[in-house]
């Protein structure tokens, strides 16, 4: 009983460290819709107010072009971490898996 469950545990463990590891690839599309809520209107501010993106129908002019210089995962994630410039830090307003979405979202769609 003990050893069953053992190793659903680890099972489980072991499917969850795959999923984060494809996140950035092959995102969860409820993962790219919150991401893209947050960017249009629920972060404080919006992504959109000060950058263009198309797939978010956004024209801030404030930041860089997302759909320009094409942020990787990483590279969104360090600035909503970080902030950048006059662009705010998310890391008090935001969490996790809130800053995740959005880094999913942005490096997934920018430039298309
Ligand atoms: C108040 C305006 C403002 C808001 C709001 C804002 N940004 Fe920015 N962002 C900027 C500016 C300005 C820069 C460039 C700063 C610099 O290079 O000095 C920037 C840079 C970036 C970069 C480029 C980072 C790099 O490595 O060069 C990314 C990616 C980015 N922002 C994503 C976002 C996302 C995602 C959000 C929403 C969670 C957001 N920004 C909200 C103004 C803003």
């Amino acid at each position: 009983m003990r050893k069953q469950l053992f190793v659903l545990l680890a099972a489980a463990s072991m499917a969850g460290a795959g999923i984060s590891a494809h996140a950035s690839e092959s995102p969860d599309p409820a993962v790219l819709e919150q991401g893209k809520e947050l960017f249009i209107s629920k972060a404080a501010p919006a992504c959109a107010v000060c950058h263009t993106l198309a797939d978010a129908g956004s024209a801030g002019t404030i930041g860089p072009d997302l759909d320009e210089i094409k942020p990787d995962f990483a590279a969104v994630k360090k600035a909503m971490y970080e902030g950048l410039g006059v662009m705010p830090n998310f890391s008090q307003s935001l969490n996790e898996d809130e800053i995740n979405a959005v880094a999913s979202y942005v490096s997934h769609v920018a430039g298309k």
